[in-house]
């Protein structure tokens, strides 16, 4: 390579940005409402298992394959062996189809801000049909997602330091600021203590095989794990940093944010007598209502709720955006602007499709489902737990344990005491738990056709891996 890799300008600036790509649509829009309709704390619990015990293993090692590296996600594979190349494409693609929707409700969440404004939201009654209707109009919403989408373009377009990291270190303390705000409001309104007993007090009653699965799909989600973000990201660091520090403090950011949303959510929901069980409604239809029922200051609260989700998606969207980029770049030797434009131009067909399937072509079926979901469903519930798993296997069976201490200790400069606890659990356990959980959730996916298309493109990738 003839230009010097760019890497991160500080490790605050680095860990806004991991932590941005983690924080997003997956803690504020996800979160709160899987909690919801699973039985609250219970569900709480078994998150919590799942991060501490699969999660932070997993953005270990991501960490440290790409920091080993010196490679986004196919060339990280493949400076170990060609035969795993796929397994980074897998990853590649994952974030391609992530962006074909994930914009498109980042633009709702733009739109919300502005609607706030215009007394649209006043009414509780209508709320619902406001949302029905504006998602699925024919030009509205594709104008918030073409807005949202250039300023990714204008973001990723600026580079690893001065665009993504640069954007990570405004927006993420800002994101607190007003996550807290919300909470300090919410948390004070007459009948709140409800909404905190249903999320401390956990229901058993609710928990099913789906909870487990349901909670370990959310985890990924939300932690950007399975698709080579958290190895690209670790790519872009410096031979100092500690690997498993930084791994634990965006677990733990990320978490927080989640356990927070949620701590600004329930306590309104019912405070206003609201079922907690809408579903992924939640946010854009129940609360609304919930902030309209706030007299004056209603959509003060509403629109900086609205940025506030925005926010945290842009620098999740950013990060998918960067996956697809830097693979350009270092298998393709691309420009990054270049590489940005391409990748950009053809997400927003995606996304044209993705919304058009909430309206004007909701009769047009592919795999039986519309474009939305069937972007949604292939990454959600198939490539990233199945990513997932293969990492795992990659690191525990394909690279040399010495090879590895070596990265998380930095060459034995720094102590990692729970290193052979890592191992054991990323080589042995970690992976079959994964293939517990996805196989029986790959299977019970509804749409049987999709599910094959899905197993079939990773066949495909592992036959022209050496090509990729
Ligand atoms: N973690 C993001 C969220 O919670 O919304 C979504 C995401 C970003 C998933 C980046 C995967 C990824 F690589």
């Amino acid at each position: 390579m003839t230009e010097k890799r760019e890497n991160w300008g500080s490790r605050f600036g680095f860990l806004m940005a991991a932590a941005g790509s983690a924080v997003g649509l997956g803690n504020i829009w996800r979160f709160p409402y899987l909690t919801g309709m699973n039985g609250g704390g219970a569900f709480i619990l078994i998150y919590l298992g799942c991060v501490a015990l699969i999660g932070l293993c997993i953005m270990t090692a991501e960490f440290a394959v790409g920091r080993r590296s010196g490679l986004a996600a196919v060339g990280a594979y493949k400076s170990v062996s060609d035969k795993w190349s796929f397994a980074g494409a897998l990853g590649v693609l994952s974030g391609f189809f992530i962006m074909g929707f994930y914009p498109v409700v980042g633009g709702w969440s733009m739109a919300y801000i502005a609607k706030s404004f215009t007394g649209l939201l006043a009414v509780p009654e209508a709320i619902g049909d406001v949302f029905g209707g504006f998602i699925s109009a024919p030009v509205e919403p594709l104008v918030w997602m073409v807005i949202y989408l250039a300023i990714n373009v204008f973001i990723v377009s600026k580079g690893v330091q001065g665009g993504i990291e640069a954007a990570g270190k405004v927006m993420m303390p800002l994101l607190y600021v007003l996550l807290a705000a919300i909470i300090f409001r919410t948390i004070s309104l007459p009948g709140a203590g409800e909404g905190l007993k249903f999320l401390l007090a956990p229901d058993f009653s609710k928990v099913t095989g789906q909870t487990f699965l349901a909670a370990l799909g959310q985890a990924f989600f939300s932690l950007s794990l399975g698709m080579g973000c958290m190895i690209t990201y670790g790519s872009y660091l410096n031979k100092e940093e500690k690997l498993p520090a930084n791994a634990l403090i965006v677990t733990t950011m990320d978490t927080s944010v989640a356990l927070l949303a949620a701590v600004a959510i329930f306590p309104a929901l019912f405070a206003f007598g609201i079922e907690p069980t809408a579903g992924p409604g939640l946010v854009f239809i129940v609360l609304p209502q919930v902030f309209a029922q706030m007299g004056s200051l209603g959509p003060v609260f509403s629109a900086l709720f609205f940025l506030l989700l925005f926010i945290a998606a842009l620098t999740s969207s950013v990060s998918l955006l960067e996956v697809v980029v830097a693979y350009l770049i270092d298998q393709h030797r691309m420009e990054r602007k270049k590489a940005v434009y391409i990748t950009s131009a053809i997400m927003a067909v995606m996304c044209i499709l993705s919304s058009l399937s909430m309206g004007a072509m909701s009769g047009f079926k592919i795999f039986g489902v519309g474009f939305f979901d069937f972007f949604d469903i292939l990454t959600d519930k198939i490539f990233l737990a199945i990513g997932g798993g293969l990492l795992a296997i990659f690191v525990g069976f394909f690279m040399k344990k010495e090879d590895l201490k070596d990265e998380l200790t930095n060459g034995g400069t720094v102590s990692f005491p729970a290193f052979e606890l890592w191992y054991n659990l990323t080589k042995y356990v970690v992976p079959v738990i994964i293939a517990v959980i996805a196989i029986s959730g790959i299977l019970a996916i509804e749409q049987k056709s999709l599910m094959i298309f899905g197993l079939l493109i990773i066949a495909v990738l592992a036959v022209f891996s050496k090509k990729l």
